[in-house]
């Protein structure tokens, strides 16, 4: 049987991480997108973010001839494949709730394509919208650009995606289930087909079920995780309360319980990244304009507001007034193996830090051009872990990348005009630390320090 053809609307991370994941199961797969930069890097083999293995991937499928990208033609590549995924941005607007203008320009092109269309298409929704999104934004789009019947003349599912920066691939290959929400069942089925030829024998359990239901199995999971986030930096916090408690070892001791599972327990400075700020927010705004307001959600916001300033707080306790204090960063991006700096938890500490009057020197082994961008000269970049030390008051680690766990207390005492660590994400053994340098760490009670 021929395989289906596909388009990727928006090369952005999911997007394009889906187009190589299709290419190189020998799919052909054209990615598109609005900025003709990204696709010029994509078709030369390179990248736009910085994503472990993809760069392999992506060069091998280009050399395949499995994937091509294009720049805008939306309607022209609807005609030219079978199946197309939706990837664009749905950011927030200033008020929290979902802004789906990207999503809207993408579907009325694809509308419009349909119209010329004689073959059955599926449009698939990958992007994550808030329930009812697909029924009530995208298909009348669909129907009125098209002049035709979802669920007779063409069809529609609501697919998404659970896809972590730094292991897409490794998420993609053994994804813990597929959902499928569609509009009907002659859609789903294709859909379901695809990904059973997809995973072959590593077939994921796949969940069909209705497109709000798929819509909110992502916003409830990602909602869940950040709970769970929000849920352990609460704990930290009454730890430091309590002489000899220490997080580390609750959480532990927590994860060995079945019922809860040891992963996202990691106490720190909080989440970022572009989903789970951006889809907590959509989700409480969803629910209030539906009259329900869900105070648990706003709960784990507000606690993830202030976590990094506790990175601020402990400065000022140790070194008192940081007016031209000189603070080492470790860390920008939002979490390791990314140079995503989209939420990332420095951004409120590095402009806390500044209002303060401290100096800042920063480093990242990945992302310090997208630092660039947003901080200008406000702050100053290292090139290494060490040279970021050199002369330093104060070190925060916020980002836990691998090579920074490898640095020793002697590290630290050597470069540091003043050795005081403040351990933002739990990397360092506090025993050791504690002995030879100033040391604070988030969720650690006082009598160890
Ligand atoms: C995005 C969503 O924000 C997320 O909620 C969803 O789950 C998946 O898609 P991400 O891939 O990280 O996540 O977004 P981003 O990197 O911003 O990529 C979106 C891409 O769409 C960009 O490359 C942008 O240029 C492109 N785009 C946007 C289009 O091709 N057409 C448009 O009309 C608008
Ligand atoms: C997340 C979801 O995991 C993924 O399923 C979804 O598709 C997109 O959003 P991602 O944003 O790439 O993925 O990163 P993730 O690994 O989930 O981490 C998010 C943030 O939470 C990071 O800032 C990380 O540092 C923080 N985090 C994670 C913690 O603070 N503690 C933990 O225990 C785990």
């Amino acid at each position: 049987m021929r395989k289906p053809k596909i388009s990727v609307i928006g090369a952005g991370y999911v997007g394009l991480c889906t187009a190589v994941g299709f290419a190189s199961k020998n799919y052909n797969v054209v990615a598109c997108d609005v900025d003709e930069e990204k696709i010029a890097k994509i078709n030369a083999g390179i990248p736009p973010f910085h994503e472990p293995g993809l760069q392999e991937k992506l060069s091998d499928c280009l050399k395949k001839g499995n994937l091509k990208g294009v720049v805008g033609q939306t309607e022209r590549v609807i005609l030219e494949t079978d199946l197309t995924f939706v990837a664009v941005g749905t950011p927030s607007k200033p008020d929290g709730s979902i802004d789906l203008k990207y999503m809207e320009s993408a579907v009325c092109s694809i509308g419009k394509a349909l119209k010329q269309k004689d073959t059955y298409h599926v449009t698939i929704i990958k992007s994550t919208v808030v329930p009812g999104t697909t029924q009530n934004t995208v298909k009348p789009i669909l129907e009125r650009e098209s002049k035709k019947a979802v669920g007779k003349d063409f069809g529609l599912c609501m697919n998404p995606e659970f896809l972590r920066q730094g292991s897409a691939f490794q998420d993609t290959i053994n994804a813990d289930r597929v959902v499928i929400g569609s509009i009907d069942e002659r859609s789903g089925n294709v859909l379901e087909d695809l990904y059973k030829g997809f995973y072959s024998t590593r077939l994921p359990t796949i969940i069909r079920t209705s497109l709000s239901t798929a819509e909110l199995i992502k916003y409830a999971s990602n909602s869940m995780l950040a709970t769970k986030i929000s849920f352990i930096n609460t704990i930290a916090n009454i730890c430091e309360q309590i002489p000899g408690a220490d997080v580390k070892v609750v959480a532990t001791a927590m994860g060995l319980d079945k019922r809860i599972g040891p992963l996202f327990l990691d106490a720190g400075l909080g989440y970022g990244g572009s989903c789970f700020p951006k889809d907590i927010k959509a989700l409480i705004a969803c629910s209030k304009s539906l009259g329900y307001d869900p105070e648990l959600l706003d709960s784990v916001e507000q606690v993830n507001k202030m976590q990094p300033l506790k990175a601020v707080m402990f400065c000022k306790d140790m070194l008192g007034d940081l007016e031209g204090k000189k603070i080492a960063i470790l860390g920008l991006a939002f979490k390791p193996d990314t140079d995503d700096m989209r939420e990332a938890r420095v951004i409120p500490i590095i402009h806390q830090l500044l209002k303060e009057g401290a100096n800042i020197t920063a480093y990242d082994p990945v992302a310090i051009p997208v630092a660039k961008s947003i901080f200008k000269n406000q702050i100053q970049f290292a090139d290494s872990a060490i040279n970021c030390l050199k002369n330093a008051d104060c070190c925060i680690l916020v980002t836990e990348w691998p090579e920074f766990k490898k640095l020793t207390p002697e590290d630290f005492i050597k470069n540091m005009r003043q050795p005081v660590l403040i351990d933002g994400r739990r990397v360092y053994d506090p025993e050791t630390f504690v002995r030879k340098m100033t040391f604070v760490a988030l969720g650690l009670g006082q009598s160890s320090n």
